[in-house]
């Protein structure tokens, strides 16, 4: 089941909520984390909340999506650098709490092969943004549904919307380690975040279109825990197919 929660502030405010729950309900649970810009308001208000006494991550575990292939978690360009410095730094998950994955493996392959053992454990919940063309994770358009962490090429232009704020274009990497699509569906519960009208045709697609590898967020139409949290721009679509809302 998909539940679309549409607004700022009170969609925020359930996503939060939602992380919260789940923590609440397992001090020691395994949340999976997405990098970029979207959930930055999320992590901020978790932080808050956090500092607030509100809620305790001080048992819980960190996971990733995706990392770029060649980074070493201290590049300052790499996922795990991001998510220590601005989610699980700020939330206060302990760093031998945190198994991201390693960009700069010796063996890429069997670095995923890894991380599917990490995954295996559960996750309780995994938060995820959604790409310009409908990717989640690095899951490019044509990805099967039952993919699984593994070395992807990043489409050009994912590279362009992800290029690090200290990297030129060609100092993005080219290539990245992803969960699959099917490795996501295994999370136990999901939380989509889409903010911009940049957003709103892969979300309306995502939602409201064919489960099709040419969307690959279309797989969460097959999970039976999915909130989305959405801002009004990105949710423009869905307003207009007559789609649930609700803040
Ligand atoms: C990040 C990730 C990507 C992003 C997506 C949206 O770990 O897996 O799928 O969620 O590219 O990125 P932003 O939020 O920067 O628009």
């Amino acid at each position: 089941m998909i539940r679309v929660v549409v607004g700022a502030d009170d969609a925020i405010a359930t996503g939060a909520n939602l992380v919260a729950e789940v923590v609440a309900a397992r001090p020691d649970a395994t949340l999976g984390f997405a990098t970029g810009a979207t959930p930055a308001p999320l992590y901020a208000e978790l932080a808050r909340r956090r500092q607030a006494g509100l809620v305790d991550f001080s048992r819980a575990h960190a996971v990733a999506l995706d990392e770029y292939l060649g980074l070493a978690p201290d590049h300052a360009d790499s996922y795990a650098h991001q998510l220590h410095r601005e989610v699980t730094g700020p939330l206060g998950i302990a760093r031998e709490h945190c198994d991201f994955l390693r960009g700069d493996a010796p063996d890429p392959d069997e670095e995923c092969v890894r991380y599917e053992r990490v995954l295996a454990r559960g996750v309780d919940l995994q938060v995820l943004g959604i790409g310009r063309n409908g990717h989640i994770a690095f899951n490019e358009p044509g990805t099967d549904v039952a993919s699984r962490t593994r070395v992807v090429q990043l489409a050009p232009s994912t590279r362009q919307a992800n290029r690090g704020l200290l990297s030129t274009l060609a100092d993005t990497p080219e290539a990245a380690l992803s969960q699959g699509v099917g490795t996501i569906l295994e999370a136990r519960r999901i939380l989509l975040i889409a903010r911009g009208a940049a957003k709103a045709e892969a979300l309306e697609r995502a939602l409201r279109g064919p489960v099709d590898p040419a969307c690959p967020a279309s797989a969460l139409q097959l999970h039976d825990d999915v909130t989305v949290i959405a801002d009004e721009e990105a949710a423009a679509g869905l307003a207009q197919a007559g789609a649930i809302r609700s803040t």
